[in-house]
């Protein structure tokens, strides 16, 4: 907030700015999606927060005519992909996963010529899924490369720590080889040693993008909304979260908790989205999220074929 704005000046301003979202809301059959990471006052006026599975199975049961997506482009991407017929606008077109550069159709292309599936992890851009042969999410890695591998192998790309947490009784080979999410990529095993000496009574839960050694220090690792339901349904009265500070702050808000940081990360990319965005997508439909059709056609194949899968009726 600029120094010279006054907090009642500028919680005043968000609230008008929220009352002016809910209006539009309704006269244009308006739905807010928010990934877990946003900042809260985004969280606060969207109709649906979830991981990037609920998320993009959400926007399949929606009956709106214009999706206002606060997360990053990938996310976008996959809801528009899957509802072609409907208009797809985002807060700040800027808003792009780094990780999601790390692999590239041509890297599928070259993997799958040894004849072994490729996994494509929801974080990649179209293109990229258009040439795998399934898609995966962070809240489901492991059950695809389970049913997916074929004589036990498959591909899976671009986080090299979501592949090795999805080799569990099948080999998961990592393209590119060290692909990371820098969010995750700080939360170190001396982290989790100080946290747990810190506070002995609490439960450990990590993201599967963390790196394995840190994953292996863990009592549960998950999806943002696994990690969430974990707290909510545990005994434990206290968590060490090792994931970006957005679902700390929901959890917090959700739960009676006690939930510590395993350190403060952020994702510079999803907190480009304010609430400010919201209200100039939903009010000049602008940053709309379109991608080629015939991409977005083998794309969906691959994006179908996990719900498919996992069994999930879209
Ligand atoms: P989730 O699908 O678990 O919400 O993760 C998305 C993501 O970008 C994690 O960094
Ligand atoms: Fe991408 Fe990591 Fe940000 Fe998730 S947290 S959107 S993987 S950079």
């Amino acid at each position: 907030m600029p120094s010279h704005i006054s907090p009642e000046k500028n919680l005043k301003k968000i609230y008008e700015i929220i009352k002016k979202i809910e209006k539009l809301k309704e006269e244009k059959n308006a739905l807010i999606l928010a990934h877990n990471y946003q900042n809260t006052d985004i969280q606060k006026i969207a109709d649906f927060k979830g991981d990037s599975l609920e998320l993009a199975i959400k926007a399949t049961k929606t009956d709106a005519d214009l999706i206002v997506f606060c997360g990053v482009d990938f996310m976008a991407e996959t809801v528009s992909i899957l509802n072609p017929d409907k208009k797809v606008v985002v807060p700040c077109k800027e808003a792009k996963c780094p990780m999601a550069l790390q692999l590239t159709p041509e890297m599928v292309k070259t993997a799958k010529k040894s004849g072994y599936p490729f996994i494509a992890y929801v974080n990649t851009h179209a293109e990229v899924k258009a040439e795998a042969d399934v898609c995966c999410t962070s809240a489901n890695a492991d059950k695809i490369a389970k049913r997916i591998a074929k004589d036990g192998i498959c591909y899976m790309g671009p986080d090299a720590n979501l592949a090795a947490f999805a080799s569990k009784g099948v080999k998961v080979i990592p393209i590119p080889k060290h692909g990371y999410c820098y969010v995750h990529k700080m939360f170190q095993v001396e982290d989790v040693v100080i946290a747990k000496k810190n506070y002995p009574d609490a439960e450990v839960i990590v993201h599967p993008e963390c790196d394995v050694e840190v994953q292996n220090m863990a009592d549960f690792v998950g999806s943002t909304s696994q990690m969430l339901e974990y707290v909510k349904k545990s005994d434990s009265k206290m968590f060490i979260v090792g994931t970006e500070i957005g679902l700390i702050e929901r959890m917090r808000i959700e739960t009676d908790k006690k939930i510590v940081p395993l350190r403060k990360s952020v994702c510079i990319e999803m907190k480009l989205n304010t609430i400010d965005g919201v209200l100039r997508a939903l009010s000049m439909e602008e940053n709309i999220v379109k991608v080629d059709e015939e991409i977005a056609k083998r794309a969906k194949k691959a994006i179908k074929k996990m719900f498919d899968v996992m069994s999930i009726v879209v």
